[in-house]
């Protein structure tokens, strides 16, 4: 039951300055950050990471969004880590996710809105959605000595 998952701020996030912000909502959960690192990802890069995406009529778009700037990406390890970070994330739309989700409270902007106006759907982070997307996700970001196995108080306390 303990997962892990890949957790990316995207450019908006970044550039708003809320990097510190969405870290604080996953270690206040007990989530154990195991890999975290600073990237500007290219093209190519990006185009592997958003494969699954690559006939949507939004790729181009959304490629151009994620390369725009850099990025922090992370890992978080916990039970149910995949599905947990997802309820932290909220709706892909930000226009449907509840408050107190981080996309819900940090941004408004409906996908539709996005594709109207040819932007690449601004949402301030990405999540991975299934166990399956996480391992090659985490696989593509992290190679395994950037990643780190520590005790938490939330061992103890929280898992
Ligand atoms: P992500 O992969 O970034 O965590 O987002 P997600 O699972 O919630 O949503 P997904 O369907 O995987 O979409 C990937 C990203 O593409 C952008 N998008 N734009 N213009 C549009 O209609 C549209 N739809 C999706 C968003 O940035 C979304 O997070
Ligand atoms: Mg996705």
């Amino acid at each position: 039951m303990i997962e892990r998952s890949l957790v990316i701020i995207k450019p908006d996030g970044v550039e708003r300055g809320l990097v510190g912000e969405i870290i604080k909502r996953f270690e206040n959960v007990g989530l154990k950050i195991v890999g975290i690192k600073m990237m500007w990802i290219d093209k190519r890069f990006a185009e592997q990471h958003y494969s699954a995406h690559k006939t949507k009529p939004f790729f181009k778009e959304l490629v151009g969004f994620i390369t725009e700037g850099p990025v922090v990406a992370f890992v978080v390890e916990g039970v149910h880590a995949v599905d947990n970070v997802r309820r932290l994330v909220g709706h892909t739309s930000p226009h449907e996710a509840a408050p107190g989700t981080i996309r819900g409270d940090f941004a408004h902007i409906s996908m539709a809105y996005a594709s109207k106006k040819g932007l690449g759907g601004k949402n301030v982070i990405h999540a991975s959605g299934s166990k399956k997307e996480a391992e090659e996700e985490i696989k593509l970001w992290f190679k395994k000595d950037e990643m780190h196995s520590y005790t938490t108080v939330h061992e103890k306390h929280v898992f």
